[in-house]
């Protein structure tokens, strides 16, 4: 609820370095998994495992007082990013980098990644200030479905890491965490197509067929302001990476002039939205388009780490229980198995 002062952020600052790798048992979990596996799937099921390997604070986890709470959290905001870059190597069958401890969150998550036995990687910083905005953007966004879903698994006195294992999952689906990578497909789509946009703009004018994705708000119906703060940084990044010339974003960029000055997209207030930016500034990083909601999952993390220990915190607890009304046919005849045809 609070800024840290100094003190506690050098001391949380040295947690996360602390827990940055991740024991070896679970290195080789990882490794067991199929190299074609989901990192989502990698990422939930490791995220789960993990409280295996702390069972003071997975055991009466309500409990946990303000020092462990502490320490669960780095765990979970350090190690996610590792979990996150050794599935990356591991689907690659590339050696596995160790954490440095002297670089920041984002440039120790770039060389997690990108780092090779012969060279090191060396993040520009203004790839690793896009990233960080990138995180800072998704930390946390209301009673969205997996942090509804953190809630209602705390609720019920499940740990931390049981917790948010629910919240990746719920954040996989197509309709919640999948957006930034709906508008790489689209793009690769309308290049595959041989269109620079204006006909996919023409056909989402319809109203019939697809829709303009990384486009519109359900909530933010001027602009969205989480937009406007990644799109400098953004071209920033892209600056510093010498792109200039890449047919996907020349296409993005033509859509996006068209949205902001057609009267179709004006008048129905579609503005380019923080995912339409956040896809391209993945892709020109260079992580994996089926790696984008576990970027997502990774800035979450605090959102969903907070709202975990809202619910766990509340002396007044009551397990969520939403009530469901039934309206299904009220009498039926039971039919023995062989008279059902
Ligand atoms: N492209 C073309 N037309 C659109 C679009 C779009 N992206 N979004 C809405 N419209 C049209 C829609 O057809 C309707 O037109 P009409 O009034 O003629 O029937 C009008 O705009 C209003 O649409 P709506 O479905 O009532 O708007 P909504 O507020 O329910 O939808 C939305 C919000 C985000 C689901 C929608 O804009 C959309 O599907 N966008 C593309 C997907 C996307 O980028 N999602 C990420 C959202 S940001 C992540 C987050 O914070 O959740």
């Amino acid at each position: 609820g609070e800024l840290p002062t100094a003190a506690q952020r050098a001391h949380f600052s040295g947690l996360l370095t602390e827990n940055a790798p991740i024991r070896e048992g679970l290195v080789r979990f990882i490794q067991g998994f199929p190299r074609d596996s989901h990192p989502m799937a990698l990422l939930s099921s490791t995220f789960n495992a993990l409280g295996a390997y702390y069972p003071q604070l997975v055991e009466n986890s309500l409990n946990i007082d303000d020092p462990q709470f502490d320490g669960a959290a780095a765990i979970a905001i350090s190690k996610v990013r590792t979990i996150a870059a050794h599935s990356y190597r591991v689907g690659r069958g590339l050696k596995l980098n160790y954490p440095n401890p002297d670089l920041g969150y984002c440039e120790n998550f770039l060389h997690l990644m990108f780092s090779e036995p012969y060279r090191d990687y060396v993040a520009k910083p203004e790839v690793a200030s896009a990233l960080n905005l990138f995180l800072l953007l998704h930390a946390d966004h209301e009673q969205n479905c997996s942090t509804s879903t953190v809630r209602m698994v705390a609720s019920s006195g499940a740990n931390l890491f049981a917790s948010i294992s629910s919240g990746v999952n719920a954040l996989w689906g197509p309709l919640h965490g999948g957006a930034n990578m709906a508008v790489i497909d689209m793009l690769e789509r309308i290049h595959a197509d041989g269109d620079d946009g204006t006909r996919f703009i023409e056909e989402a004018k319809t109203g019939q067929g697809h829709r303009l994705m990384g486009f519109g708000h359900r909530v933010y119906k001027n602009f969205d302001p989480r937009a406007q703060i990644i799109k400098k940084s953004f071209h920033k990044a892209l600056g510093s990476l010498g792109i200039k010339d890449d047919p996907l974003l020349n296409i993005a960029m033509k859509l996006e002039e068209v949205a902001l000055s057609d009267d179709y997209f004006i008048s129905r207030k579609l503005y380019p939205n923080v995912d339409f930016y956040s896809g391209l500034l993945m892709r020109a990083i260079g992580i994996p388009v089926n790696m984008f909601t576990v970027m997502f999952a990774i800035g979450r993390m605090p959102g969903w780490i907070a709202h975990w220990r809202e619910v766990a915190s509340n002396p007044k607890l009551k397990i969520h229980r939403p009530r469901q009304i039934y309206t299904g046919p009220v009498k039926r005849e039971f039919v023995p198995t062989a008279d059902r045809g």
